[in-house]
């Protein structure tokens, strides 16, 4: 006869081998995901291109300049100082976002709009130069990667996040070609801008995002580089869904070549 201590310890044991299990097994399945990766400066077009790839795939998207706006926005709500990186991480940990359809939500508030004026953009790449806050970050990144496939957006999502990447990709723009898009943007929002004003910031945003300490906005080896000064959205989505094609093409003969040898 066992005492009841030794069924608790049993029962305890059991669970906790489950649990690994589902784990490993989660983690698994989340790394047979195909990933495409875009990442580029401020303004390049990311965004429109990513979401617009994600819907011709039927893939999950993934914004993740919009995990910075709202963690510093959380951040000026609480009156936390955005040079305190210890204190923003403690805060980014607990955010209760959520994200639905073009809507994103902090704690249970419509913040679409607010996130993505020209002062949460800077306000997201001071916190994001903290390495405690991308830290906080990394994991709630990653649960993203769910099948069929995830496209993501970003400045670190090739190099740092999914570096398994199926395809990397880092979009560009002239700065000039950028400020003029951004221009049209606020006005369309009927917020007033000068493309000067929009080239300074853009610099200042560049500048810092290009050379924090920690994964700084750079062109990975791995990844295709493509400049869409001259072409449109839709021709970059084009281009990509033709580069995708490829990768998983070489990546499936890679893996039967594999099997039979
Ligand atoms: O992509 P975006 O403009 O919404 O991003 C806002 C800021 O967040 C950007 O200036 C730098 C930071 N960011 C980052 O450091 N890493 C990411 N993967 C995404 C954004």
């Amino acid at each position: 006869m066992q005492s009841p201590a030794v069924h608790i310890f049993l029962y305890l044991f059991m669970t906790l081998i489950a649990l690994s299990t589902d784990m490993v097994s989660n983690t698994t399945n989340r790394i047979n995901v195909p990933v495409i990766a875009i990442d580029g400066p401020t303004a390049s077009g990311k965004g429109t291109v990513a979401a617009r790839l994600a819907d011709a795939l039927g893939f999950h998207y993934l914004d993740s300049g919009a995990l910075y706006r709202l963690t510093g926005l959380a951040a000026r709500r609480q009156a936390i100082d955005l040079s305190a990186g210890r204190e923003i991480a403690d805060i980014t940990w607990r955010l209760d976002i959520r994200f639905q359809g073009d809507k994103i939500f902090l704690a249970g508030e419509d913040v679409s709009d607010e996130i993505r004026g020209e002062a949460a953009g800077q306000n997201a790449s001071v916190v994001a130069a903290h390495p405690a806050v991308r830290e906080a970050l990394l994991a709630r990144q990653r649960q993203f990667r769910e099948a069929p496939g995830l496209v993501c957006d970003g400045r670190d999502m090739g190099s740092v996040i999914f570096p398994d990447a199926a395809l990397k990709v880092f979009l560009t723009a002239s700065v000039e070609a950028r400020a003029e898009r951004r221009t049209k943007q606020l006005k369309q929002k009927g917020i007033s801008a000068i493309i000067d004003d929009v080239v300074a910031e853009l610099r200042i945003r560049d500048e810092r995002d290009c050379n924090r300490p920690v994964a700084p906005l750079q062109c990975q080896a791995d990844a295709q580089l493509l400049d869409t000064t001259e072409i449109s959205a839709g021709m970059a989505v084009e281009k990509i869904l033709g580069w995708y094609k490829t990768a998983i093409y070489n990546r499936d003969l890679a893996s039967n070549t594999r099997v039979d040898a």
